[in-house]
């Protein structure tokens, strides 16, 4: 089983607009709402690829109990378990306004969560941590949780023989990063913090994935959008190239490569193989309209195109 764990779950409300114009009113022509945040991509996209999940984290309110019952098959995810420790405070939502080919995002910062719900949070964990082979930690905690937090559940993982995937930043990075995550993944902006500026060459992204692992990650990859990305592995480098440029929608595609390298993880799969099918993976989920969703057909079809060069 993988563990996915979305500390702070949205209800992803996705308006399209024909144009956006700031001050004016606006016909919205069609409107999507379903469970969101970073966790619950990783979730559905590991659900696609014939995973065992258990998604946890915390949930409160009409929106918790609203992406509870989504979770919970209104729109079906079979092989997906949710397991969401109750909060008093208001899940937040997140709302995508498509206009044309562009989107604009707004991001609630999401409820305080109290310290006694953390513990509530982290003896739950520790009972479904015991179950899974590989745990993935994705995205920004909602306020009222530790900077600690990632590091906490590193050791939890570890110390019940879980692989950790992270996929954060800033402070949820740094600490955690102490713990030895068998895989860290930020993206080039993410690594800004650490290397001094953002990761713009195959250079930079290399030497901020060195960092990484200095820091303790086990293996490291800095993902670069559409140029691909670069891992440092405990044996060799490498730099993943897509062949071909996948046009479409790249949020979640770096949730999409997360939920793919826990997927070769579990599969015990080489590190160029591994490397090979999580990039096919994340491009194809370019091509899908929503965060978590990826056409299988197009991935595969994908494999063959992605360049592994050892760096
Ligand atoms: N246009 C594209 N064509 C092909 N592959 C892409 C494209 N965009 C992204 N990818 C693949 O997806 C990976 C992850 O993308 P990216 O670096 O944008 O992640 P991210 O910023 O963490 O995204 P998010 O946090 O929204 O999920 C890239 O390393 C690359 O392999
Ligand atoms: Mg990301």
């Amino acid at each position: 089983m993988i563990l996915t764990v979305c500390l702070n779950i949205a209800i992803d409300t996705t308006y399209t607009v024909p144009g956006l114009v700031p001050g004016s009113s606006h016909r919205v022509a069609t409107v999507g709402a379903r469970a969101g945040g970073k966790g619950v991509n990783v979730a559905r996209v590991l659900t696609s690829l014939g995973q065992d999940v258990v998604l946890t984290g915390l949930a409160g309110g009409s929106t918790g109990a609203q992406v509870a019952a989504d979770l919970a098959g209104l729109t079906g995810l079979a092989g997906l378990t949710a397991e969401l420790v109750p909060i008093a405070g208001e899940s937040r939502r997140t709302m995508a306004v498509v206009h044309g080919a562009e989107v604009t995002v707004f991001n609630e910062a999401g409820p305080l969560v109290t310290a006694e719900e953390w513990r509530a949070f982290l003896e739950s964990y520790a009972g479904l941590v015991a179950a899974a082979g590989v745990v993935v930690l994705s995205g920004s905690v909602p306020p009222g949780i530790p900077a600690s937090a990632y590091a906490e559940l590193t050791g939890t993982a570890h110390t019940a023989g879980a692989a950790v995937i992270i996929d954060a930043e800033g402070e949820l990075l740094h600490e955690a990063l102490a713990q030895g995550p068998e895989i860290a993944k930020p993206n080039a902006n993410e690594v800004a913090t650490l290397l001094g500026r953002p990761a713009r060459t195959t250079d930079d992204a290399t030497e901020a994935a060195e960092l990484l692992v200095k820091h303790g990650a086990k293996t490291a990859i800095v993902s670069q959008g559409a140029e691909g990305f670069v891992a440092v592995t405990p044996g060799k480098s490498y730099a993943v190239r897509p062949g071909r440029l996948v046009h479409g929608n790249p949020t979640g595609a770096g949730d999409a490569l997360a939920a793919a390298l826990a997927d070769g993880l579990t599969k015990g799969q080489d590190w160029p193989e591994l490397l090979r099918n999580a990039a096919a993976v994340a491009a194809a989920a370019v091509a899908a309209p929503l965060a978590g969703d990826f056409d299988a057909r197009l991935a595969a079809e994908l494999r063959n195109t992605i360049q592994v060069e050892e760096v």
